[in-house]
């Protein structure tokens, strides 16, 4: 087709040039959790999630699900010294903050034995019991509660 090999020669550099432009594109177009930009710039900021206030609890799924917070906590703070958390959940302030107060299980040591104070166990509450946003979920879930 060509009789000049310097034209084929340029021809085929130019049609290289242009796959891997489609492919470049193709590569940029795949979105990750973190969006669209490239690895070596900034992730693009994230959209604020309102967490969901619901008055009278979250419904269980299932029996011994830890119940899911039906509240904010970014203002309690759980450190070494202090549990923000037990403020409205321990035993002594649970009926003033009209609260619910932490099951029974959160004062079983590891052995089973029965103890005067929140078992370390359950110290971190968020370890378990999370705050929810009311967002659709990413996957599809067809899990019925028993
Ligand atoms: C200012 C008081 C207060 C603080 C502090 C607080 N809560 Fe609550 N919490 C409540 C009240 C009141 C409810 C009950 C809400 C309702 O049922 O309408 C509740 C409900 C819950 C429930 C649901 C219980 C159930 O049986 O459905 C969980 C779990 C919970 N809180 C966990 C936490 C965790 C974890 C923290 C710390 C990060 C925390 N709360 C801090 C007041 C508080
Ligand atoms: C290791 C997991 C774990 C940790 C840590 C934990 N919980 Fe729980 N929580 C559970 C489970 C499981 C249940 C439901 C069964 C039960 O009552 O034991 C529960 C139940 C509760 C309930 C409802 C009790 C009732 O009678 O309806 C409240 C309120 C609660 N937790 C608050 C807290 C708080 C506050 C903390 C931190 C001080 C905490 N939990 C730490 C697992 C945990």
């Amino acid at each position: 087709m060509f009789k000049n090999v310097k034209t084929k020669k340029v021809l085929s550099i130019f049609l290289l040039a242009i796959t891997a432009m489609i492919f470049s594109s193709v590569a940029f177009s795949v979105e990750s959790l973190r969006g669209d930009s490239a690895l070596d710039s900034d992730a693009n900021k994230p959209k604020k999630h309102k967490v969901a206030t619901v008055s009278g609890g979250i419904e269980r799924n299932y029996k011994l699900q830890p119940p899911m917070i039906p509240h904010k906590i970014d203002k309690y703070r759980i450190s070494i010294k202090n549990n923000g958390c037990m403020k409205c959940h321990s035993e002594k302030a649970y009926k003033k903050e009209k609260a619910t107060r932490v099951g029974e299980s959160h004062y079983i040591a590891r052995d089973g034995t029965k103890l005067d104070h929140l078992s370390s166990r359950r110290y971190f509450c968020t370890q378990c019991h999370v705050s929810q946003t009311g967002d659709s979920p990413l996957v599809e879930n067809t899990y019925e509660g028993i």
